[in-house]
């Protein structure tokens, strides 16, 4: 992780700081695997870095919600299961995507094969369903069983639509909320699980417009940030053929229009081509000019405001202002 947004960071959830020095060495200490390979590999993984949003999530709600308490041996195994299930996907996907460059690292895929990045990847899950079994709490294992299921639907609908120029809204947010929304949204609800319906529905809708600007956001990342601090390379998305936020609103702006046929023709050839740059170049300049960018902007926006008004019952503390400064951070990081 680069510099600046690691300062950032280091005070964005500063109320929950020793929660997240105690779950990091957890996560470094207590994962050991018989196999020497795959110990190698998820070492690699969580020293790499990664932002912990998730794990922090689930320790700022459960110290709002619960008195400020110690958080529960329960609650770091919540913890884990999320940051576990992240990894394993972004495990997964950057084979899928065919990603070679990770928090600045090689991907597991680019250092190993298919074969044993797919198992580490199913090792995380495994470890996140045995996590569940200690818990042992019916709510909480159908919340994270649903995620996986959201995880699986929403990454394989993403595949079905690459370089497909018909897609609209329901498919867009329904995608995003799978892929990306649904674990988010698991993380703030489950320490409130065993809390008042209006509560829990707080949580829920913090978890799922946070999420859901979340991927908005790292859609506009892959057109704006500096690759050495987004630690993967630009434009990403966009060879990929990914229909994201700044390119459906473009395709909806320029709707009827002559632009809007160069657009949909040069992602056709994108999909035809592999020396792609002069095509990729072509379509940033029409979502440059349809203000594509802002726009999604605005949108992830929107969604930020959505989070923070609806955690507004929640009892003002350290922990809610942390909950803020996350919701704030989400639109305003630089990877
Ligand atoms: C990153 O998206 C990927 C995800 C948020 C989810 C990926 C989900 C899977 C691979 C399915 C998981 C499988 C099981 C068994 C539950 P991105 O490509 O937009 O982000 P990136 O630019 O960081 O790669
Ligand atoms: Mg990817």
């Amino acid at each position: 992780m680069a510099g600046l947004a690691q300062t950032k960071q280091k005070n964005l959830f500063s109320s929950v700081q020793e929660e997240i020095s105690a779950f990091d060495s957890r996560l470094l200490n207590e994962i050991s695997p018989s196999s020497k390979s795959l110990c190698t590999i998820l070492q690699g993984i969580f020293k790499a870095g990664g932002k912990r949003l998730r794990p922090a999530l689930s320790f700022l709600f459960y110290k709002a919600l619960n008195q400020e308490q110690k958080c529960s041996e329960d609650c770091f195994l919540v913890a884990e299961i999320s940051e576990l299930i992240h990894t394993a996907s972004l495990v997964h996907d950057d084979i899928i995507d065919n990603s070679l460059v990770r928090r600045g690292q090689p991907t597991t895929n680019s250092r190993w094969d298919n074969a044993v990045t797919v198992i580490s990847g199913d090792f995380m899950f495994a470890r996140a369903a045995v996590n569940l079994g200690k818990i042992g709490h019916n709510g909480i294992t159908s919340l994270f069983a649903s995620v996986l299921e959201n995880l699986c639907d929403g990454e394989i609908s993403q595949v079905e639509k690459k370089f497909s120029t018909e897609v609209d809204w329901d498919y867009y947010y329904d995608k995003t909320y799978k892929k990306t929304a649904s674990l988010f949204e698991a993380a703030c609800l489950a320490p409130a699980i065993d809390a008042s319906e209006e509560i829990k529905e707080a949580c829920k809708e913090y978890g799922r417009n946070l999420g859901l600007a979340f991927q908005v956001y790292d859609d506009i990342l892959d057109f704006t940030a500096d690759e050495k601090t987004l630690g993967k390379p630009k434009f990403a998305d966009l060879s990929e053929g990914q229909i994201t936020i700044p390119v459906l609103l473009t395709l909806e702006k320029l709707e009827g229009s002559e632009e809007h046929k160069v657009l949909v023709s040069k992602i056709r050839e994108l999909s035809a081509s592999s020396d792609n740059k002069k095509i990729i170049l072509g379509i940033i300049e029409i979502i440059k000019s349809a203000k594509g960018i802002e726009g999604s902007i605005k949108i992830a926006e929107d969604l930020i405001n959505k989070a923070k008004a609806s955690i507004e019952i929640i009892p003002d503390s350290i922990y809610k202002e942390d909950l803020i400064n996350i919701a704030d951070f989400v639109v305003n990081r630089n990877s």
